[in-house]
C-alpha cells in the first residue's frame, strides 16, 4: 500500500517505517521536521521515501498530503497520551484531527481509507466484560476519547484499528531495511489482551482485579520492532484484515 506515516521521528514511528518498506509498502513521512528524520535513517533508507513537512494538528494539511500523494493507507504514531489521569498532553488535538483528515480524505476518494493508530493496554476490555482494564487502574486516559471517536464514526467511513501495546523498549537502534528482529512475532487478538493470567486474587474485594492487572501488566511488555511489524505485515492484507474496526492486545510469543 502507499502509507502517510505520521511521527515517524518517535521511538515507535522510526521502527514502522523501515518496517514498512521491508513490507514492500511506499512510504510517505509527514513530519516537523524533514531534517531529524533524516538524521536517524540511513541514508540508503531514506533515499527511498517521500517527506511532507506539517503538523499533525492540522486536518486540512493531513487531508491534502494523503489525497496528492494518492495515500490508500495512513498510520500514526504521533504525539503521547499523558500518564497520570489529571495530566493533559496534545495527544487527543494530534488523534482528533488525523481521524478528520482521514474520514475526509475517504469520503472525497470515494473509498473508506485504511488507517492503523496507537492506543495502550488499559483500552481493552478486561477478559469475559466490556469494562476497559483502565477502568480498574486509570492512566493514560486520553487513549479512551481516541477509542470514543472511532467507534462513534459512521459505518464505512474509516477502516481503522488501534494497536493497543504494554511497554514498548527498543531491540536496537538499526533502522536499516530489510529489519531483522531476534525477538518473533507478536500473538495479536482483537478487544482484549491475548494469554491474560486470571489469579485468584480477582476476588478480593474492591481491589482485587486491580491486583490481578498490576501483576499481568509486565507481561505485555515488548519491543518497538514487534509492534512495528505486526502493524507493516497486516497492511499487506489492506482493506481485508481481521483487525478493521477493532482495539488490538498483543503480547509476545515467548510469554
Ligand atoms: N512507548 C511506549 O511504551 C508506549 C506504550 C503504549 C502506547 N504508546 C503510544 O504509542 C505512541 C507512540 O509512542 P512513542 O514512544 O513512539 O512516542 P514518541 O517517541 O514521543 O514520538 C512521538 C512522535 O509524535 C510526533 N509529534 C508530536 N507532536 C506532533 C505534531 N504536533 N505534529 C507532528 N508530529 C508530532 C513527534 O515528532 P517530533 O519529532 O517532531 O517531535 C514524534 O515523531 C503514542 O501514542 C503512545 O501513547 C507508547
Amino acid at each position: 500500500m502507499k502509507v502517510l506515516l505520521l511521527g515517524a521521528t518517535g521511538n515507535l514511528g522510526s521502527r514502522i517505517l523501515p518496517a514498512l518498506l521491508t513490507h514492500g509498502h511506499t512510504v510517505v513521512a509527514y513530519v516537523r521536521s524533514a531534517q531529524k528524520l533524516q538524521s536517524l535513517l540511513p541514508e540508503s533508507v531514506f533515499r527511498q521515501i517521500t517527506t511532507i513537512k506539517g503538523d499533525a494538528t492540522d486536518v486540512n494539511a493531513i487531508k491534502t498530503a494523503i489525497l496528492d500523494s494518492k495515500c490508500d493507507a495512513i498510520v500514526t504514531a504521533a504525539g503521547v497520551a499523558a500518564m497520570a489521569p489529571w495530566a493533559k498532553s496534545d495527544l487527543p488535538k494530534i488523534f482528533q484531527a488525523i481521524l478528520q483528515a482521514v474520514r475526509q480524505a475517504g469520503e472525497e476518494r470515494g473509498q473508506p481509507l485504511r488507517f492503523w493508530c496507537l492506543g495502550g493496554t488499559g483500552v481493552l476490555y478486561y477478559p469475559g466484560t466490556q469494562s476497559m482494564l483502565s477502568s480498574y487502574i486509570p492512566v493514560f486516559l486520553e487513549h479512551r476519547q481516541n477509542v470514543a471517536l472511532l467507534r462513534e464514526l459512521p459505518p464505512n467511513s474509516v477502516d481503522w484499528s488501534m494497536l493497543c501495546p504494554g511497554n514498548m523498549t527498543p531491540e536496537s537502534s538499526d533502522f536499516n531495511v530489510p529489519t531483522k528482529t531476534s525477538q518473533g512475532k507478536l500473538i495479536a487478538q482483537a478487544a482484549n489482551p491475548p494469554s491474560w493470567q486470571h489469579l485468584w486474587v480477582r476476588f478480593i474485594p474492591v481491589i482485587g482485579k486491580s491486583i490481578e492487572m498490576a501483576i499481568n501488566f509486565s507481561r505485555y511488555d515488548t519491543k518497538l520492532e514487534q509492534n512495528a511489524e505486526l502493524i507493516a505485515a497486516d497492511l499487506e492484507e489492506g482493506h481485508d484484515s481481521r483487525f478493521v474496526g477493532t482495539t488490538v492486545g498483543i503480547i509476545s510469543g515467548s510469554k
